[in-house]
């Protein structure tokens, strides 16, 4: 597995990812596909500066047109201060083999390596028995329940928080869940 950078080509990826009803279940639903082509190039530009960390997750190096999911960290402003925030999409053909929670890992290893984003905070759905399942398997700490917008929505969210230098749990393996 490897991350890159979103580029605007991902457009199709985009759609299939935020688009989906089943994708977005515990996102507050589907969004609409003619927002995708802004939204797209408005992340690439972001992640071609280094403001936030928009990656697409590629499962195999051998075939890099193919695109698993993304993987995201960016910082957004609270009424306590900026906040670093991760979110992960896996497509469902690439669901439960461990990749959503080996790409985080990638880029919480990236932001404990380079001493970046400080306490990553996320706020998976309570109903996302996978999302949560990565927070706490890498060594997230459960803060609280909490009410959370999103794209205009309001979800019922479990907050999680980590400190990639200090809380990253280690891998027990260099191999990932597909064997490769
Ligand atoms: C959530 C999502 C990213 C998970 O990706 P994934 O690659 O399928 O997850 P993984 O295979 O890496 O599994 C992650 C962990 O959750 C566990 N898990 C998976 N499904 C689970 C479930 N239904 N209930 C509880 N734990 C579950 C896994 O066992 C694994 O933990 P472990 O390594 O300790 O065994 C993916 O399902 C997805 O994109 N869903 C739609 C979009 C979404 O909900 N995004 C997240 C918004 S917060």
């Amino acid at each position: 597995m490897r991350l890159r950078n979103v580029t605007p080509d991902d457009v199709e990826a985009y759609a299939r990812m935020r688009c989906d009803p089943v994708m977005m279940a515990d996102l507050g639903g589907p969004l609409p596909p003619d927002g995708m082509k802004d939204k797209v190039q408005r992340d690439a530009l972001e992640a071609a500066a280094d403001t936030a960390w928009i990656k697409m997750i590629i499962p195999d190096a051998g075939t890099p047109e193919v695109v698993a999911g993304s993987v995201t960290i960016w910082s957004h402003d609270t009424d306590d201060g900026p906040m670093s925030e991760i979110g992960w999409m896996i497509l469902p053909q690439f669901q439960g083999r461990g990749l959503g929670k080996r790409a985080a890992r990638a880029l919480l290893e990236q932001a404990r390596n380079e001493d970046r984003w400080g306490a990553v905070h996320a706020f998976p759905a309570v109903s996302n028995g996978a999302s949560n399942g990565i927070c706490r398997s890498l060594g997230f700490r459960l803060i609280a329940e909490q009410n959370v917008t999103f794209a205009d929505r309001v979800l019922r969210s479990n907050h999680w928080v980590i400190s990639p230098r200090t809380d990253l749990v280690p891998t027990a393996t260099s191999t990932d869940h597909t064997g490769r």
